[in-house]
Order: structure tokens, then C-alpha cells, then sequence
């Protein structure tokens, strides 16, 4: 990509997303206060070779035009393009098709039961919703693009976008990448709406996933649902090709090293030894979702406790629990499961002086989070099923001099990376976590050492930065090989 007088071409990219990095909280009638939530795709997008726009929700109902407009302008300085989505459509479209249908089916959590016949209403509504919005998402894509632009399609809330953008224009870049699982094809075949989804994903011309097993899963559920070909590139359907191909995310883990040198998180860092002085730190960091496997891993912690009663009071768990899709009911009854869990761990092992689990219902600001994982003995991620997870990563690229141990579940896309530096469990069974526990707060120096270099290599190595350069680069790639086959 470069110009003729041989100066590097900035690519033009559109970004879209159901969600844009941003929090907007309005402040008046036309004005609105905004910041950025710096995640690695963030920091890949405005830092690299791209010239960005972001397009999505901006998680906020605004119902009236003056309240658009102020918004619109405000995000547009933050390179951001605001989709507005009415309450109705939220609910059924995200809180509805999007959380209570394809983020449990995708994650092998099934259909929810009252929606397991396609004929009732509400699954058909919020069907109907899911398409409106897409199409919403894809007219302001229209509105924005120029010829020879990217587009980029995020996860599971957008998977008829590439359909909605190349009916509209045959020829424009189109790249879908799902950030969940894709499951094994059986359980995707238990959807309704399966083929529909298929078809109109597979009208992008690149589709990418975590790991090498998704994409396997995607290809199989093309082919055995809609009956195309598998080549070695992707699927083929009357001589169109889509790739389809394996695309591990990174963080930026120079963010998280450079942010350990910080005096705030020094002294953060401080304070929370002096607190645990005598206790080894256990840690876990989780959006409050039925995928993270929350209340398996307090159970592991209690059978732990229960067998070891030599442990008690020489260690703690903190659990942050970030709340998250709190208006879906299954949210709503995880919140109050896990706080009975806790609340029974706390009364059967706690003294009058200290507890074993400190549970937060909040997110920490970065530099807080840094500071955790920084003094943090055992991180311990215990997903049911979970598209990558970068809590693992993030942990890693804290731990340089600490050298703590990662207990990682093997149903995550990260155990496929961070395997043979960490301990792998099945968050399932609770006695194979426990025992996990006591190995890791007892590992030798030694081995920690060894298995934090393999993990610590790996994060520093493979950054969100790359990921996203590799993605567009190979997606600039097929269109041009498309293009050259049919000139062919
Ligand atoms: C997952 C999804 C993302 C989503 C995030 C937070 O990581 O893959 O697309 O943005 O969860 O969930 P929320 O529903 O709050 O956007």
C-alpha cells in the first residue's frame, strides 16, 4: 500500500461494532461527556497503519434529535460513528436474539427452553429485531463508505451484515470476525435460523475466528447445513469462495508493562501487599457471565478450603465480578447465586478478623487492575466456554518479576496459547480446580519461572496490534486473488 511517489498509504477502515469503545453519559441537552475504553482493539486501530472510523451503539437510548445530533458531533472527534437504536430494538434485538439466544447457544449453553420451538412468538420477534438492526448498522456503513475502504465486521450481534453490505455493492472489502466460539456444528444446526445466518456470513470475504477449532466447527456447519463445498481455503458455494481462516487476538501488552512503572500503580501495588502481608493472592477477573464459570470456581475454592484446612487464613480469593447484561433475567439469577455462594464460603471459613473471598460487584479503573494482577500469586480463570480471554493474557504480561502461576480452563480459545505455561483444568470438575489451587500455591520457583517465560513470550509476541494487521492485510489479499480468479 503505497502511493506512487512511494509514501506508505494509511488504510481506510471501517470498524463496526454493536458497541462503541466509548462510555457517553449526557450531561445536558446538547452536550455529552465520552471516554474511551482503551481495549487492544482500540489501541491497534488508532495507533497503526489505519486511518479508523468506528461505527456502533453507543450503548445509550437517545430518543430525541437534538440529543442525536450533539452526540453524533461529539464522537466524531473520537472517530466514532453512533448507530441509534431505540429501546424496542435493544431489547429485543441485544437483549434478546443477541443474549439470550446466540451468546448461550454459541457457547454450549443451548437454547433457552421457552424459545426451543421456532413458532413462538418471541423468537421470531426478536429474529425479525436482529435483522432490523443489522440492516440499521449497514446503512450507516453505506453512509460512510468510500471506494476502496475495509470494512470489518465484529462478533455475533452482526453475523447478517456481510450479507446486507454486498447486496448493496458487490464489490466493496467486506472481513467478519466472531469473538465468541463457534460451536461444533451439531449445536448450531438446534437454531432456527441457522441457515440464514450461515448465508449471510458467508457473503463476507474473509470470515475469522479465535482458533484454528472454531473455524473447523464454522466449516463443518457450511457444509453440513447448507450443503457447500469445504476447500483447503474455506467454503465455496457456486464458485464463490469465502476464507475462512484462524485469526488469535492479542492484547497490548506493552500497555499493561509500561503501566507497572506508573508511582500510582507502585504505590497501588504497595498497599495491597501491606494488606495481604502473610496471605498468598488469589485472583479472578470476570464479566458477571454464566460463561466465566464463577460459581464452579468458588465451588473449587470451597472443596479446596474444606481439605486444607492448613491454608486457612494464608490465603485469599479477590473475585471481581464486573456486572454486565443486567437486563437479562439469567444475569439477574447468576448475580444472586453467586453471592449466596460467597456469602456461605465467608461464614463456614471466615474469622472475626479476616475472610477468604473478597467478591466486588464493580470493574477497577486500568490502573488499579494493574496493580492487581501485579501482586496477584494464582489467577484463575475458570470459563465454561470462552471465545479467547484476555484476562489470562493480561495477567501474564503483569507477572514479570512476581512470576505467578495461571490456573487456565481448557474450554478457553487462550489454552490453545497459553497451554504449556499454565495449568489446565476442566472448570467442571471441582476437584481437579481444587487440587489445581494447592499446585499452584506450592509450585517451586523454578517451574514458575519456567512457565511464566513460555506464557510471557507468547503475549509479548502476539499483540492485538499484529492481530489486526494480519486480519485486514489477508483480507486485502483474497479480494485481490478473488479478483485475479475471475479474470482468469
Ligand atoms: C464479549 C463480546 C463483545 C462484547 C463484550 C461485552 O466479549 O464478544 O462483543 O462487547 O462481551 O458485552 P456487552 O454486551 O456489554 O457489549
Amino acid at each position: 500500500w503505497e502511493s506512487p511517489d512511494g509514501r506508505p498509504i494509511r488504510q481506510r477502515l471501517l470498524v463496526v461494532a454493536n458497541r462503541l469503545p466509548v462510555s457517553a453519559v449526557r450531561k445536558d441537552k446538547d452536550s455529552w461527556l465520552l471516554e474511551i475504553n482503551a481495549g487492544g482493539l482500540v489501541s491497534a486501530l488508532l495507533v497503526k497503519d489505519f486511518e479508523a472510523r468506528w461505527i456502533g451503539w453507543a450503548g445509550v437510548n437517545v430518543p430525541d434529535e437534538v440529543g442525536q445530533k450533539a452526540l453524533t458531533k461529539a464522537l466524531a472527534e473520537k472517530r466514532c460513528i453512533p448507530v441509534f437504536l431505540d429501546e424496542e430494538i435493544v431489547h429485543q434485538y441485544y437483549n434478546g436474539y443477541c443474549n439470550n439466544i446466540l451468546w448461550p447457544l454459541f457457547h454450549y449453553l443451548g437454547l433457552p427452553q421457552e424459545d426451543r420451538l421456532a413458532t413462538t412468538r418471541s423468537f421470531q420477534s426478536q429474529f425479525a429485531a436482529y435483522k432490523k438492526a443489522n440492516q440499521m448498522f449497514a446503512d450507516v456503513v453505506n453512509k460512510h463508505y468510500v471506494e476502496g475502504d475495509v470494512v470489518w465486521c465484529h462478533d455475533y450481534h452482526l453475523m447478517f451484515l456481510p450479507k446486507c453490505l454486498k447486496e448493496r455493492n458487490s464489490k466493496m472489502k467486506v472481513g467478519w470476525f466472531l469473538h465468541t466460539p463457534f460451536p461444533s456444528s451439531e449445536i448450531h444446526k438446534t437454531l432456527p435460523s441457522r441457515s440464514e445466518l450461515l448465508n449471510a456470513v458467508i457473503a463476507a470475504d474473509l470470515v475469522g475466528f479465535h482458533t484454528y477449532d472454531y473455524a473447523r466447527h464454522f466449516v463443518s456447519a457450511c457444509t453440513r447445513i447448507l450443503g457447500i463445498e469445504a476447500t483447503p481455503e474455506g467454503v465455496e458455494d457456486q464458485g464463490r469462495l469465502t476464507r475462512v481462516a484462524a485469526f488469535p487476538i492479542g492484547i497490548d501488552s506493552e500497555r499493561f508493562i509500561r503501566a507497572l512503572g506508573v508511582p500510582q500503580v507502585q504505590k497501588h501495588m504497595k498497599e495491597l501487599k501491606e494488606r495481604f502481608d502473610g496471605r498468598k493472592v488469589m485472583l479472578g477477573v470476570d464479566r458477571l457471565d454464566m460463561i466465566k464459570g464463577i460459581p464452579q470456581k468458588l465451588l473449587a475454592f470451597e472443596k479446596f478450603l474444606e481439605e486444607k484446612p492448613s491454608w486457612h487464613d494464608k490465603v485469599v480469593l479477590l473475585q471481581i465480578a464486573v456486572p454486565t447484561r443486567t437486563d437479562v433475567p439469567e444475569y439477574q439469577k447468576l448475580s444472586s447465586q453467586v453471592h449466596e455462594i460467597v456469602g456461605r464460603i465467608n461464614g463456614r471459613f471466615g474469622t472475626l478478623t479476616a475472610v477468604p473471598i473478597h467478591h466486588l460487584d464493580r470493574s477497577l479503573d486500568f490502573q488499579a487492575l494493574c496493580a492487581l494482577y501485579a501482586v496477584t500469586d494464582v489467577a484463575l480463570v475458570t470459563s465454561l466456554r470462552d471465545g479467547m480471554n484476555l484476562v489470562s493474557y493480561e495477567f501474564v504480561a503483569c507477572q514479570d518479576s512476581k512470576k505467578g502461576v495461571l490456573i487456565l480452563s481448557e474450554f478457553a480459545g487462550a489454552a490453545q496459547s497459553l497451554g504449556a505455561g499454565a495449568i489446565l483444568v476442566n472448570p467442571w470438575n471441582v476437584t481437579e480446580v481444587a487440587a489445581a489451587i494447592e499446585q499452584a500455591l506450592i509450585m517451586p520457583a523454578e517451574e514458575r519461572e519456567k512457565r511464566h517465560q513460555h506464557n510471557f513470550e507468547h503475549v509479548s509476541s502476539h499483540t492485538a496490534q499484529q492481530w489486526a494487521e494480519f486480519f485486514v492485510s489477508e483480507l486485502n489479499d483474497t479480494v485481490i486473488e478473488a479478483q485475479e480468479r475471475i479474470r482468469r
